[in-house]
């Protein structure tokens, strides 16, 4: 039973905030669910092998390219080196879709589930849930390790994603999906790449496109005071300082003999990979800033990432 409200009398108690805007965007967003959504158990082909010698993702966004270090590399190793980072990506992008998936239930679990809201916000747990199958499947058929964000985010991501409030819940999801994004669509627009890892692209961006009008349209709507906005700042930066930083994880450079250590320096001074980063994140900084959600209190955790 519900109430006129749209609430239902037990347990689920938090107030519907602006009811119409947020039904007719999930009403928009299911049908296009309904229309265009992938199984990528079936709809990628994970019997075909690599491609010799073609790139897993373009050669310019790759964390070294323009050192003296990716100099020295020869072809072969540069393929190799792509194919690990698209790999390190696609395990962050893992990490950070599990953590989404438990804010999206707390999301949902205080709400009218036969609104349209909840539901689309189900909808997308099922989207994510076969992103994270898929990644896992790429990743496997790579046969390269399961990199992650490393120890400390793994560990971060754990307390956030008990704690997210409304603004960092769909602010770092905005952040993190729009950075893939803006990765992935290159990739799947390149011609010249893994037939494979365009395909995985391609499923991601088109099922994505909705997570991020979703989570853009959630943040802008939710007005915080000037004292709470620092503290929204402040975690929304450890998350963009945290799933950006932890993108390439240095342990990969050794695949290609280079010493994480000096891998991760090099790119860490890399102004190339900086713009790369910069650029990536364009979009998704804008929103974050306008939001009011870029500030004093995190602008060093976003310089300190290389996104602004
Ligand atoms: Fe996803
Ligand atoms: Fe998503």
């Amino acid at each position: 039973m519900t109430t006129a409200a749209g609430r239902r009398p037990t347990g689920r108690t938090a107030p519907e905030e602006w009811p119409e805007e947020r039904r007719r965007t999930a009403e928009r967003l299911l049908a296009s669910s309904a229309k265009v959504s992938f199984d990528p158990l079936t709809e990628v082909d994970w019997a075909s092998p690599p491609v010799p010698g073609r790139y897993y993702s373009p050669a310019h966004n790759l964390s070294l390219y323009g050192t003296p270090l990716w100099d020295a590399l020869t072809e072969e190793q540069r393929i190799e080196l792509s194919k690990h980072e698209v790999a390190s990506i696609a395990s962050v992008g893992i990490w950070f879709e599990e953590i989404l998936m438990q804010m999206l239930l707390r999301h949902a679990f205080d709400r009218d589930p036969t609104s349209a809201h909840v539901q689309y916000a189900l909808t997308e747990i099922a989207d994510e849930c076969r992103h994270s199958v898929m990644f896992a499947k790429m990743i496997s058929w790579m046969g390269v390790p399961t990199y992650g964000p490393g120890r400390l985010s793994h560990e971060l991501g754990r307390l956030f994603k008990t704690i997210s409030t409304h603004s960092q819940t769909f602010g770092g999801t905005m952040y993190v999906e729009e950075i893939l994004d803006a990765f992935q669509r290159e990739l799947m627009n390149d011609e010249s790449m893994q037939p494979l890892t365009r395909q995985v692209s391609r499923i991601h961006v088109i099922e994505e496109s909705r997570h991020i009008t979703y989570a853009r349209e959630e943040l802008v709507r939710a007005k915080v005071g000037p004292v709470r906005r620092r503290y929204e700042q402040l975690l929304l930066g450890l998350v963009v300082h945290r799933s950006t930083v932890g993108l390439i994880n240095p342990k990969l450079y050794a695949a290609v003999g280079i010493d994480p250590k000096v891998g991760r320096k090099a790119a860490r001074n890399n102004p190339h990979w900086r713009a790369t980063k910069t650029q990536m994140a364009a979009k998704a900084i804008g929103v974050l800033d306008r939001a009011g959600l870029v500030g004093r209190t995190n602008r060093w955790l976003l310089r300190s990432a290389g996104v602004i």
